[in-house]
């Protein structure tokens, strides 16, 4: 697992092992969107502020996902310890 913090929100929180943001996230009471829940729409991409994403999506382009500055919350994790959000 991995440290998430939500700047916007103030809220930092834990995403478990085969648990995902999007999960995490609704779980600590903040709203997300999503529709396919599968990496491939971009629905419920965020914004990085910190740390490092952990790709897992066909959505971003490869260049997107070299330069690290938002991720597919839906499937995606973090390679960091800690990763920071605009949510
Ligand atoms: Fe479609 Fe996450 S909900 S990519």
């Amino acid at each position: 697992g991995f440290e998430l913090a939500l700047s916007r929100s103030c809220l930092t929180l834990a995403v478990a092992p085969g648990e995902t943001i999007v999960e995490a996230v609704r779980a600590a009471g903040v709203d997300i969107a999503t529709s396919c829940e599968q990496g491939a729409c971009g629905t419920c991409l965020a914004t990085v502020l910190d740390g490092a994403p952990d790709h897992q999506d066909v959505y971003l382009t490869p260049s997107e996902k070299a330069a690290g500055r938002s991720i597919v919350t839906c499937v995606s994790r973090a390679r960091s310890a800690r990763l920071v959000l605009d949510l």
